[in-house]
């Protein structure tokens, strides 16, 4: 399931389902076939100082983003669609206030993709910020962040070009429509990776806005959630990640899944 980027350049014009590609997204999106993906779901790095995220200034930020933000309106096909999910606002390493949010929606315009809607996740139980700025006082409290942002953007056209099979009960529908999810965040511990997103986000996205059998990439893919979801809700994923450590990680919580597909298709 595994493939380093160079094995991909040998490939070229073939679209690798099913499959995790070792390498930088914005090197990667350039070898995948154009106009081959109907939706990417995914969570960038937030440039706030994770252990796996460079130290960039906003203008450096915003110029990564453009890039990626290219690359998938190469891959992505006409009625192809985003769900990038990032805070509206965090403490940075630097303790200063930063948007990933406003420059991920910069990134998106100069990108030339298009801007669609913006849904709001409520963390139920997040452990985001600690810092509260004065105690009790009006002197200079800080703000603690609870709701990150699903910017949902497009390609060119809204509408799906082609008719395919929906799985959404008339209870997901009404429920997903709404512009405010309430989901908990995941466990770091348990997942081991440093911001994995819970399962239900990458559901919600994948089954609001695709159809069965829609492939879904995710180029930012970490521990592998959405790929993992992509495989239970029976569509075909590609998964790209910079670090080998989680991609391995990533392999490791799909596989299983994908074995018990391949048996049931044999029956
Ligand atoms: C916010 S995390 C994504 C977590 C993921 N949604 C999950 O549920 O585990 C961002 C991931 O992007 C990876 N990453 C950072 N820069 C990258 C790049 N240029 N290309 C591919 N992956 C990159 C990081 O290693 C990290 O695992």
């Amino acid at each position: 399931m595994l493939m380093a980027a160079d094995e991909l350049n040998r490939l070229r014009a073939k679209l690798p389902v099913n499959k995790i590609i070792h390498g930088d997204c914005v090197k990667v999106l350039n070898l995948l076939p154009k106009g081959s993906i109907d939706l990417v779901v995914t969570s960038p790095p937030y440039n706030v100082g994770k252990e796996y995220e460079e130290d960039l200034t906003e203008e450096e930020y915003v110029k990564f983003l453009t890039d990626v933000f290219k690359g998938l309106k190469r891959v992505l096909k006409p009625d192809g669609r985003i769900c990038w999910n990032v805070p509206y606002s965090m403490i940075s390493s630097k303790r200063e206030i930063f948007s990933p949010w406003y420059c991920s929606f910069k990134a998106l315009r100069k990108a030339g993709l298009k801007f669609r809607d913006n849904i709001t996740w409520n963390q139920l139980n997040t452990d985001n910020d600690t810092a509260w700025g004065s105690w009790c006082s009006a002197s200079a409290p800080w703000v603690r962040h609870m709701t990150e942002a699903i910017i949902v953007a497009y390609k060119e056209t809204w509408k799906k070009q082609n008719k395919g099979e929906t799985d959404l009960t008339r209870d997901e529908f009404l429920r997903f429509v709404l512009d405010l999810w309430g989901m908990p965040v995941a466990s770091k511990k348990k997942i081991g990776h440093p911001a994995p997103f819970p399962e239900e986000l990458p559901y919600r996205c994948i089954k609001l806005f695709s159809f069965v059998g829609d492939v879904v990439l995710d180029p930012f893919l970490g521990s592998g959630t959405t790929a993992l979801v992509a495989v239970k809700t029976e569509r075909r994923f590609i998964g790209i990640e910079l670090k080998k450590e989680y991609c391995e990680m990533a392999a490791r919580r799909i596989e299983p899944y994908l074995y018990q597909k391949k048996l049931i298709e044999f029956q």
